[in-house]
């Protein structure tokens, strides 16, 4: 099967396996576990996960009016194995056509700093001074979508 990319909520069994791709991508490296994280929130929160072949390969998630006509993605991540394969803007563009569709009109984000190139490549600008976060340097990067 070719890649497919799901919207999903909380309770799908898919979003067990989007925590384990996020674990190992976006907590590990930095000695932290998502499991002791107060994941409450999320359940408000839109889902995205990537398919291919009965496998997940990728996923970013988005807080849908986060501030006024405008959505915070976060937690993007793919699988060390398929990076560059093109998932990570396949992921960037379903959560972009959801948040055109429900009013909103700009995508913030928090970037780490060595993933910068790959958000400009899909059209953010970075918009604040670099800050830390998590022992990591990020700058806030945005989007007008169309
Ligand atoms: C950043 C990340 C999500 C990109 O996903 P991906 O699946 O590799 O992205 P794609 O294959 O769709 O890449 C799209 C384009 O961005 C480029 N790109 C990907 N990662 C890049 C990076 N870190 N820096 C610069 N360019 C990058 C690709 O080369 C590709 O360019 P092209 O259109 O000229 O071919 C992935 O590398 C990742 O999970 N990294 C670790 C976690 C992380 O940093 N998450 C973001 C935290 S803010």
């Amino acid at each position: 099967m070719g890649p497919v990319v799901h919207q999903i909520g909380t309770k799908s069994p898919l979003y067990e396996k989007s925590l384990v791709i996020r674990n190992d991508v976006l907590r590990k490296p930095l000695n932290l576990n998502i499991y002791d994280e107060d994941l409450s929130d999320e359940e408000d929160q839109i889902h995205f996960v990537l398919e291919k072949d009965n496998q997940i390969l990728g996923t970013v998630s988005l807080v849908a009016n986060y501030k006024k006509n405008t959505g915070k993605l976060r937690q993007m991540a793919t699988i060390a194995e398929v990076r560059g394969d093109g998932y990570g803007r396949m992921l960037v563009q379903k959560l972009e056509k959801y948040a055109v569709n429900n009013e909103m009109k700009t995508v913030v984000l928090h970037a780490r700093h060595y993933a910068i190139g790959f958000y400009q490549k899909m059209g953010y600008t970075i918009s604040s001074e670099t800050f830390e976060e998590v022992g990591i340097k990020h700058v806030v990067m945005q989007k007008e979508l169309h």
